[in-house]
């Protein structure tokens, strides 16, 4: 900023804008008479007339000349001082005024830089973040395929072996080899989970995008637990009402029931009560239906979950007592999957539980008409 108070000379005409010095010089002029002008220290005309003569007064502010005044008629002297005073006066006014609208710009100018400095801190740390989870999600990717591959050869070669394919075996190395080929499976199952919420991480777009009936899904799944409930004393309650067609991919689907039934069995004491529900509701909880949604609702009337625990047993290898993997197994992967899948279909998943009482999950799908699903499928032929 040039010209300003504090690193230029003081410029009347800016500080005393021309209207003020005019009704200055004429209430002055009114008083005492005789002709009045006030210049520049160039020696320009300011304001009055150049009928008061030559400049016979400076006006000065802080030791420096910032104009000059000239007075004619009988009380010029008076005239003169009473002008000067006034000015002198108005100057300082003007001045401190401006003095302290640069003190706040400045002021503003420094903390706008810093928050613009702090606002490019930021974006770098947020740039480094995501870059940081991408590589992670690669990283995860690609280790999940190098593991897969070794465990294959695992499994396959305890297979050949299990077989007799290398000579007869004992009973206790067919044990053996048992033991091997299970715990081979389960790790397998795991990597598999692992490249699964990783590809879906970096890749959200890789799901298949089918018309699936959930209805079929959910009653065939039901059948698979329905002997293992059995042998516990536990009856799966079924119920499927409406429209069930969602438009995604089968075996993601498959395993979000899939894992919701096996911890609600897994989850329930013996001659406890499973229900599954199918059936239109809200999208997200507490929802009006505005958006079509179909509802996967899977009820138990198990151990249920303390309010603490809940917010985590979706994140993943969470699970609410490191003692119940002895006493039921599992990986703590199923819920992580099953809300990675949920979602990357367009839906939502939540609990309702009460420990000692038992937990309600719902799985909720935006809904495809009929109508709807010919039209994209003919949009999909089209392009
Ligand atoms: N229906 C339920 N009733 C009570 N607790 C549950 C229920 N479902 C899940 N949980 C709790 O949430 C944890 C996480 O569930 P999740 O399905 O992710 O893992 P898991 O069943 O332990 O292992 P995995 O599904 O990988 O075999 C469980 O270990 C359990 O503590
Ligand atoms: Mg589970």
């Amino acid at each position: 900023m040039t010209g300003g108070p504090l690193d230029g000379p003081i410029e009347l005409a800016r500080l005393v804008r021309p209207g003020e010095l005019e009704e200055l010089l004429e209430a002055v002029r009114r008083v005492l008479g005789g002709e009045l002008a006030v210049y520049d220290p160039r020696g320009k005309l300011l304001a009055g007339s150049q009928d008061a003569g030559t400049p016979s007064r400076d006006l000065d502010h802080d030791g420096e000349r910032i104009g000059t005044l000239a007075a004619s008629g009988p009380q010029a002297a008076a005239a003169l001082t009473l002008l000067a005073d006034t000015l002198g006066l108005l100057v300082h006014h003007a001045n401190a005024r401006e003095l302290a609208a640069m003190t706040h710009e400045e002021a503003m100018r420094l903390t706008f830089g810093e928050l613009t400095e702090h606002n490019l801190r930021l974006q770098r740390a947020v740039a480094r973040l995501e870059e940081l989870d991408r590589l992670k999600s690669n990283f995860l990717a690609t280790m999940s395929h190098e593991l897969r591959t070794p465990l294959t050869s695992v499994i396959g070669y305890a297979e050949m072996m299990a077989e007799g394919l290398a000579g007869a075996i004992t009973t206790e190395q067919g044990d053996y080899l048992a033991t091997i080929l299970s715990k081979a499976d389960q790790l397998l199952g795991l990597i598999t989970a692992v490249l699964d919420v990783a590809t879906l991480e970096s890749t959200p777009q890789a799901l298949e995008r089918n018309a699936i009936s959930l209805s079929e899904i959910v009653a065939s799944e039901v059948a698979q637990f329905a002997s293992q409930a059995d042998k516990r004393g536990i009856a799966i309650q079924l119920e499927i009402r409406g429209e069930s067609v969602v438009l995604g991919d089968r075996k993601k689907l498959r395993q979000v029931v899939s894992s919701l039934l096996s911890n609600a069995v897994k989850f329930t004491p013996d001659r406890g009560r499973v229900g599954v529900a199918l059936g239109p509701g809200p999208l997200s909880p507490g929802e009006a239906e505005t958006h079509r949604a179909v509802q996967l609702v899977v009820t138990d009337s198990g151990i249920g979950i303390s309010r603490d625990q809940v917010a985590k047993i979706f994140e993943p290898f969470f699970q609410v007592d490191s003692s119940s993997t002895r006493a039921f197994g599992g990986t703590g992967l199923g819920l992580t999957l099953a809300k990675a899948y949920v979602e990357a279909h367009g839906g939502r998943i939540w609990v309702d539980t009460t420990p000692g009482q038992g937990s309600t999950f719902i799985a909720t799908f935006p809904l495809r008409l009929a109508d709807q699903l010919r039209d994209e499928q003919a949009l999909e032929e089209r392009s």
